[in-house]
């Protein structure tokens, strides 16, 4: 655990000194679980979001986009259940005065009892070798059975004390299993409370809040209360309709949106894992009632594959069905990634029903039916969502990439292999000295490239340590330009991960690194 922790720092550490992420506010000492992305980090952000966006819309004829606003009717949160059930159970701890979200204490323990599961694979692994089968292994070691009967006792009675919302239930649970607070230590707890996730905000301005003018349009009549949207799949549910008939979409179509989504997330921490400002990309597919099942576990599937096609290990991601669905939806799984503290949720799918537009139909008064001319028959359309966060996903390409290597000659270098499609800068062109018409030829290449990718050029330093320094920030290729370029019209390219180095000639270079990424 302490190693997890280390190289967690290290994370958070290395996303700052190269610009890819700060804390926001900082000069005014930062603001709890609100995080800036820098030059690198904007660009990586960026990847990620069209990564998903090909992967969504523009590989999917029946999948278009939509851009939907932050500010949306007060009435959409009641409908969408958000006023009075997006809670969640805080305790807090007397001693420390520290506030904790009760179900997270417990999944800690839960995640606590899994290490000590995983130690004894680990152990058995290296006594068995290559004979290991770890199947096996889990389904008859007295020690890891032990353990896992405490888990699953420890689930059965959590995911019960949260289906009949029984707070004390909650409380019981932590005192039982003995869990402390992280830093005073006791078990002195409060009892559980839950506390609304939504930041809710008074629409009028500043200087004068009470003015009737000041309050946004004239849509509010009920109540002048805005919501920042906790999530931006509701921004396309009220536009089921309109997105349906302009577009003339038949069934089985999704919508798909990335966006900004805020939750006052009371114990905020592990840096961009929970944050209170963040983006989600988010698809709801709708379906003919009767085949949802069969869309979500398609759903399942296509998204796992889409992580997998990162080229990122299988065996950093696992699926979590949840045992508890929500009232609305009829099956619903996460899929996890191991993150450096550990397995935790990076995308959600979820068979939703036809629970979201029934609502919108009943709160608004608008009909939220699709005509499907096959059946000759109108219908609520059933919807499969893909949820999932770009923060997290940074997170997890961020953290998996980021390796020490010892190499041959016993020096050590510290790189970011991310997937070449993701990185910031694709090329860095590096003329070897600063003279001799070698910066002139280099920046001649640089702006050959620029139209294609993002490029850097760099002529500081000896250009051992301009390798380190692209190795730290992800660019696949070094492009050096050296005495022979001038008359062989050939650079040397140098890979990241291998570090190997081949000769490649100027005319080619375009069409050779378009076709490696
Ligand atoms: N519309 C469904 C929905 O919002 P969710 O499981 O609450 O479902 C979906 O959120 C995804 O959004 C999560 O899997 C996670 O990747 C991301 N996410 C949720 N809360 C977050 C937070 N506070 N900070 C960063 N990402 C978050």
């Amino acid at each position: 655990m302490a190693n997890q922790d280390d190289f967690f720092k290290k994370v958070v550490a290395h996303a700052k000194e190269y610009g890819f992420i700060f804390p926001s506010s900082e000069i005014y000492d930062g603001l709890a679980a609100v995080y800036d992305y820098g030059q690198l980090g904007v660009e990586l952000k960026n990847n990620i979001k069209q990564y998903w966006w090909k992967a969504m819309v523009q590989m999917h004829e029946n999948i278009v986009g939509l851009d939907s606003a932050i500010f949306m009717h007060p009435r959409i949160w009641k409908a969408s259940g958000h006023v009075d059930a997006f809670n969640d159970p805080l305790i807090d701890n007397k001693d420390s005065k520290k506030r904790y979200r009760a179900d997270v204490l417990i999944e800690d323990h839960i995640a606590k009892i899994e290490e000590k599961i995983e130690k004894e694979c680990e152990k058995a692994h290296k006594r068995f070798g290559d004979a290991f089968d770890r199947q096996q292994f889990v389904t008859t070691n007295a020690r890891v059975l032990e353990h896992q009967k405490k888990i699953d006792e420890i689930h059965e009675r959590y995911a019960d004390c949260m289906n009949r919302n029984d707070l004390d239930g909650l409380k019981q649970l932590i005192l039982d299993l003995e869990i402390v607070c992280p830093i005073s230590g006791t078990r002195n707890w409060t009892d559980v409370r839950q506390f609304n996730l939504m930041f809710a905000m008074r629409s009028g301005n500043v200087s004068d809040r009470t003015s009737q003018s000041d309050k946004m349009g004239s849509v509010i009549d009920d109540s002048d209360t805005l919501y920042l949207r906790p999530e931006t799949a509701q921004g396309i549910f009220v536009n089921f309709l309109n997105v349906q008939k302009s577009g003339r979409m038949k069934i089985p179509f999704g919508i798909a949106q990335i966006g900004k989504a805020f939750r006052n997330e009371i114990v905020a921490r592990q840096f961009i894992f929970r944050m209170r400002e963040f983006e989600q990309m988010e698809m709801q597919f709708f379906v003919r009632p009767g085949t949802e099942l069969e869309w979500f576990k398609h759903w399942k599937e296509e998204r796992l594959q889409w992580h997998l096609a990162l080229g990122i290990p299988a065996d950093c991601y696992r699926y979590h069905d949840h045992e508890k669905l929500a009232h609305y939806a009829n099956a619903a799984t996460d899929i996890e990634f191991k993150f450096p503290f550990g397995f935790k949720e990076l995308e959600g799918i979820h068979s939703r029903t036809d629970f979201d537009l029934s609502r919108h139909s009943e709160f608004s008064g608008k009909k939220l039916q699709y005509f499907d001319s096959e059946l000759n028959e109108s219908y609520t359309p059933y919807v499969i969502e893909t949820s999932i966060g770009v923060d997290r996903t940074f997170l997890a390409i961020f953290s998996h990439s980021l390796k020490e290597e010892t190499l041959e000659d016993g020096s050590t270098r510290v790189v970011l292999s991310l997937p070449a499609k993701l990185a910031p800068y694709k090329a860095a062109v590096l003329p070897l000295v600063k003279k001799d018409g070698l910066p002139e030829k280099a920046r001649e290449i640089q702006h050959l490239l620029m139209p294609d990718m993002m490029v850097q050029y760099d002529e500081k330093d000896a250009i051992g340590r301009r390798y380190r320094r692209q190795d730290a920030i992800g660019t696949p290729f070094c492009i050096t330009v050296d005495n022979d370029t001038l008359t062989d019209n050939a650079v040397t390219v140098r890979h990241r991960d291998t570090m190997q180095q081949e000769r490649v000639s100027i005319d080619q270079l375009p069409a050779y690194l378009k076709a490696k990424l």
